[in-house]
């Protein structure tokens, strides 16, 4: 227990003493930004005090930030009214696209409140607290306790800790670990669950440059989308009604018009996803020469033959168009990645370090075998990692087990209980499903299954069928209810006694339940368990780190929770002869435009104003601005970010990392990392001007 204490303390020490300034890396918690970066970012220009970042007490920068389905959003004005990114909203978008009014194609603008859209399923948090409760969660672990009996005590402790902020007040609350469990904190949430559709611009503006430039600079993309929050008539979370009003927030965030320039401050304020900035040398190279090719592998034939059939069918450019933006997206970036950290010489670099703590560690028996111990462990985990890999991304790339997987351990009982919520996931599922795509893709992931992963983890259906997959297949969809939604409607009108008969026994619901039986009993098990000692082992690794280098900033990797990170708009040189500026241009858009390209066709509205020089207002030296880079130390989950200046001003917003800095989640550089943001003056240009929703920046406050 003392130990822990002392860990905490010496964490605080150390943070706080560190004073030299050094590059832009780090992902910090919010409320304790005063102890850690605070001097830092004044000394680079940050205008603000830590109150304004963070409090509980007064309106903060915090009260405009929401977490908002895997990705951010921020208030832009007193009426509720949140900005996202187009590519965050794809799928309430899309939720509302039919051929008929394919909002996805042509955007959508409301004109006025009654017109906003209700999502679906879909939820705004903001955070109003979060505490540090590592003494809390450690109460009653004692070091020298069995790993397993020190989880059960935690568990129980953090479900005590949940409960109690959560008590009587509405809100949901987690705790989660930071430093590899060295500390733990409390996060309380508020959540709105009325989130209406506002503003979508047209996709070639929204995805412009679709997978093409995705990751890329110099970007064009206008990735943007509005929504506002309702809530009650007194301010407070409600289902949907029509009764409902425009949330009031706490706090909404000012829009500057100045502009902005090389070497300007800015700062992010978001919840980043999962880094994994600490890793062991033996992970790195799994990930770079294992993980990755396999993962890509499995998704460049799902993306062959999604990108085939949406490219005939229209229908099915809209079904899939969530779907294959996300396959695509992960699929690139791990290529990114896994060049990034070669460049980088990231394993290289990683060995050196460890070779040094070795070295230091040498008179310390407490850390003295730790760096060896990794790559025992990990040699240990690696053949279920990769099964793990071929689960996740082969056998899960099949459409048709997910949709019988929720029937798959029925009961009568749960059947008639689930009966609403199985009715609506199925409308959900099917409306976007397209079982030409998926039967070729479940032949090819099999195969590819069986042919990789070691034999104990292969279930039988699919050893006994490894000769001849193809008819397997083929017989499996013809046999399946779940191939075709009007099958399995039938099956469910039947006696609830009936229809489970039918479904214990389909094809499709036997394969599911055999991968699932292989994936919990034969994968999972071992892998946590050996996972579990890893864990241990970095919490071990972490404090001798910090113990090692005092003068080195310790941030805790992205786990989803609030977090700044800082640095300024920057151009880039990303190899020998090249420069990337900052600042991207309508120009560029034009020199990109071609109406037989769809991710580049933009909106005939658009030519015009270009034609025209129409810019009113948004002109900045003859033209319009339209993406910046900067070095900001983000990733995936900071899509929809606010990027603000020194004032605390919205100057831009979020939405990628460019292509040489997608190593950054397990190396950062600062010479190569930029975050990608779409500038706020093309936000409100287009909002505008192609949107034709201008009357939006009367609620905004805009300062020049
Ligand atoms: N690369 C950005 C991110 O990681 C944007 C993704 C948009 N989706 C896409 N497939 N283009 O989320
Ligand atoms: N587009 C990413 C997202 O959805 C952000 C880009 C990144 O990974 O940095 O969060």
């Amino acid at each position: 227990m003392k130990k822990f204490l002392k860990l905490a303390t010496l964490m605080v020490v150390m943070f706080g003493s560190f004073t030299v300034a050094r590059a832009d890396e780090g992902m910090w918690l919010p409320s304790v930004i005063s102890h850690t970066r605070l001097k830092d970012m004044q000394s680079k220009g940050f205008k603000l005090t830590a109150a304004d970042i963070y409090s509980v007490n007064q309106a903060s920068l915090k009260d405009a930030i929401v977490s908002l389905g895997g990705c951010t959003g921020e208030l832009i004005s007193n009426k509720g009214l949140i900005l996202t990114n187009h590519h965050c909203a794809m799928g309430q978008i899309q939720f509302h696209s039919t051929i008929e009014k394919d909002y996805l194609t042509n955007g959508f603008s409301a004109m006025s409140l009654s017109e906003e859209l209700p999502s679906n399923n879909y939820s705004a948090s903001f955070l109003k607290r979060m505490d540090d409760v590592t003494e809390q969660v450690m109460a009653g672990v004692t070091p020298d306790m069995d790993v397993q009996k020190a989880e059960e005590i935690k568990k129980t402790n953090i479900k005590d800790i949940i409960a109690k902020a959560t008590k009587d007040n509405g809100f949901n609350a987690t705790v989660e670990a930071m430093y590899y469990t060295n500390q733990y904190f409390l996060f309380v949430y508020q959540k709105y669950t009325d989130i209406r559709l506002v503003v979508v611009p047209p996709a070639a503006i929204g995805k412009f440059g679709g997978e093409t430039d995705n990751w890329m600079w110099p970007r064009h993309t206008g990735d943007f989308t509005m929504f506002r929050i309702y809530s009650d008539k007194d301010n407070n979370p409600a289902a949907y009604s029509k009764d409902n009003v425009p949330y009031t927030p706490k706090q909404s965030l000012k829009i500057s018009l100045k502009g902005i320039k090389e070497g300007d401050f800015t700062f992010i304020y978001g919840y980043p996803g999962r880094t994994n900035e600490y890793l062991h040398s033996a992970a790195v190279e799994y990930i770079v020469e294992k993980s990755n090719p396999h993962k890509i592998a499995l998704r460049d034939y799902r993306l062959e033959r999604m990108i085939e059939k949406m490219e005939k069918y229209p229908e099915v450019r809209i079904k899939y168009a969530a779907k294959k933006a996300s396959v695509a997206n992960a699929w690139k970036k791990w290529q990114g990645e896994s060049r990034g950290v070669v460049e980088l010489k990231a394993v290289e670099k990683k060995v050196a370090f460890e070779k040094e703590f070795i070295r230091w560690a040498s008179d310390k028996p407490e850390y003295a075998n730790v760096v060896q111990q990794f790559q025992a462990l990990y040699n240990e985990l690696e053949k279920y990692a990769f099964a793990l890999d071929y689960y996740n991304e082969g056998y899960r790339g099949i459409e048709i087990t997910k949709a019988a997987a929720p029937y798959s351990k029925l009961t009568i009982e749960k059947l008639e209980a689930n009966k609403a919520k199985l009715n609506t996931s199925r409308d959900l599922f099917y409306k976007n499903y397209d079982s030409y795509i998926d039967i070729e893709i479940t032949k090819e992931m099999l195969k590819r299954y069986a042919a990789n992963v070691a034999p104990e983890f292969i279930p039988e259906i699919l050893a006994n069928n490894s000769s001849d997959i193809d008819s397997f297949v083929n017989s499996l969809f013809s046999k399946s209810v779940f191939s075709d939604q009007s099958k399995i409607d039938v099956v469910l009108e039947k006696s609830p006694k009936e229809a489970i008969e039918i479904l214990s026994a389909d094809p499709a619901v036997l394969l599911q339940n055999e991968f699932a039986k292989v994936s919990s009993d034969k994968i999972m098990k071992e892998y946590r368990r050996i996972n579990n000692e890893i864990t241990a082992l970095y919490k071990h690794y972490m404090k001798g780190m910090m113990m090692m280098q005092p003068s080195r900033e310790f941030y805790p990797d992205a786990n989803s929770t609030l977090r700044i990170a800082y640095g300024k708009v920057s151009g880039a040189n990303p190899k020998d002869g090249v420069y990337y500026m900052p600042q991207s241009t309508l120009e560029g858009i034009m020199q990109k435009d071609n109406p037989n390209i769809y991710d580049y066709n933009i909106p005939q509205v658009l030519r015009e104003i270009y034609a025209n020089k129409d810019y009113g207002m948004w002109e900045v030296d003859g033209t319009v601005p339209v993406c910046f880079i900067a070095s900001n130390h983000t990733t995936g989950g900071n899509s929809g970010s606010p990027v603000l200046n020194a004032n605390g001003e919205l100057i831009g917003l979020n939405f990628d990392r460019m292509w040489e800095a997608t190593m950054s989640d397990i190396i950062f550089s600062e010479e190569m990392c930029r975050n990608i943001a779409v500038d706020i003056r093309y936000v409100l240009f287009l909002t505008d001007k192609v949107c034709g929703a201008g009357y939006l920046l009367e609620e905004m406050e805009l300062v020049k």
